[in-house]
């Protein structure tokens, strides 16, 4: 079987690596001409843990390959997976353009009897629209949805060991030809899930729109928690307990961040209308997300007097979350900038060196560790749940900083930790802790 991926994104790579993995003949595609000359050369152009390895391994077994051309790589290919982003227009709702383009480039090559599979999150309707698009240009190409479900840093053992696959299909043809591309994952007795297209397509935003909530949920809890002086880690492991709840997305943090949760809940909560439906649970999990992130710099203006002017801030960790370099919509773009425009002399450091980030702080000092950057430092942030920022050695910290005031916004530390480090400690969902 050949397999064609068009875009080479966070998905498109990943998903093509994979099943290059599996042991089929794969050739990625994406008209970035020097993204894929990048990729021929061995060079993986996103943060992914192992993903480089995984790259070369198929590359030089001749299962993987890369091209800019869309005719050259559809044409053998027996399925056509679309990789391409939908990434959020200014109302809110999902961009297709990419989705379409796409489709109608390779549409005239793809041959006769191979089928179209779109794994881009897509707004519900818009597989069967796509098979309309083809079918009104003449061309009868079977089509199907299958989503993604990957997380950013940890996109390979996702892609390996899912929970679940699901297929929205509408013809034993399409039927087959996936079942066959997702074999090695069904010999697994993994659950494969086939379904219709709305279906599978509503899965997808109905999945990432409830664990974004969830976030929400234990974030708004924690805001009790620091009135009420209850503590959220322990309300969370409670609660988590029950296997109806689960432990997972439990976290509290300054809110999601990433190229998914605040797209599909805005695109979501957007086609939902053109249905007549109204989604007030996902319009208050967006409005409560935004509305954390100003909570989060009164957080940090409240313990500094509501005055950074010349402070030097240590900030550990930008990234929208640990294990990887993607600053999209990260909530540490708007918490920095807002330091920044205080007067703040701002030091960051983040293991992932993301240049998405420099490039963004233009203003800020960077440092190659967490020590290093905490050098006088007037007040220490840390942003971004690294697992090696829970084993800073914060005696050696406390040494290092002007002022012992630590402001630990992913409430990464246990108390007894903080009131043993010296640090005036304010976290989330947690009392403060004087030092
Ligand atoms: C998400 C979904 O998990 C994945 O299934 C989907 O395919 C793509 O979107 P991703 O955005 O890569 O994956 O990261 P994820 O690990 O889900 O975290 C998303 C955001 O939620 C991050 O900002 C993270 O810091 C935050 N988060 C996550 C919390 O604040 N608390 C948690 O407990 C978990």
């Amino acid at each position: 079987m050949k397999i064609a991926v068009v875009g080479t994104g966070y998905v498109g790579l990943v998903s093509g690596v994979c099943f290059s993995e599996f042991g089929f003949s794969v050739i990625c595609i994406d008209n970035n001409v020097s993204k894929i000359e990048d990729l021929k050369k061995g060079v993986v152009p996103i943060y992914e843990n192992e993903l480089d390895k995984l790259m070369l391994k198929n590359m030089n077994a001749g299962r993987l390959s890369f091209t800019s051309d869309i005719a050259e790589g559809v044409r053998d290919a027996d399925i056509v997976f679309i990789a391409v982003g939908t990434p959020s227009k200014t109302d809110g709702s999902a961009d297709l353009s990419y989705v379409y383009g796409a489709v109608d480039e390779l549409a005239p090559h793809m041959n006769k009897n191979a089928i179209l599979v779109i794994k881009s999150t897509v707004p519900v309707g818009t597989t069967r629209a796509v098979k309309q698009f083809l079918q009104d240009n003449g061309f009868d190409i079977e089509v199907a949805f299958n989503p993604e479900f990957l997380r950013e840093g940890a996109a390979i053992e996702d892609f390996m060991r899912p929970d679940r696959i699901i297929l929205g299909i509408e013809s034993k043809k399409a039927e087959d030809a996936l079942k066959r591309a997702y074999r090695p994952l069904f010999v697994l007795s993994i659950p494969i899930v086939f379904t219709g297209l709305e279906t599978a397509e509503l899965s997808k935003y109905a999945a990432n729109a409830f664990l974004a909530m969830k976030i929400t949920f234990i974030n708004e809890v924690a805001n009790l928690c620091e009135n009420c002086g209850a503590d959220v880690k322990e309300v969370a492991y409670a609660i988590g307990l029950d296997k109806r709840i689960g432990e997972q997305f439990l976290q509290v943090g300054p809110g999601y961040g990433g190229s998914c949760f605040p797209k599909d809940t805005s695109a979501l909560n957007d086609f939902s209308k053109n249905f007549g439906v109204s989604m007030p649970l996902v319009e208050e999990t967006i409005k409560s997300n935004d509305a954390r992130r100003i909570k989060m710099i009164q957080k940090i203006m409240g313990v500094c007097d509501n005055d950074v002017k010349n402070k030097n801030i240590s900030i550990l960790g930008v990234t929208f979350k640990a294990n990887t370099d993607d600053m999209r919509d990260s909530p540490s773009i708007c918490i920095v900038n807002h330091l920044l425009k205080n007067g703040a002399k701002i030091k960051i450091y983040d293991p992932s060196f993301s240049e998405q980030a420099k490039k963004i702080f233009k203003d800020a000092e960077w440092s190659n560790n967490a020590y290093d950057n905490c050098n006088g430092a007037d007040v220490v942030v840390i942003l971004t749940d690294w697992a090696e920022f829970r084993a800073i050695n914060l005696a050696d910290l406390r040494r290092r900083v002007k002022n012992p005031l630590l402001v630990d916004l992913r409430s990464i530390y246990t108390v007894n930790e903080a009131k043993a480090s010296g640090f005036v400690y304010c976290s989330v969902g947690r009392p403060f802790i004087e030092g």
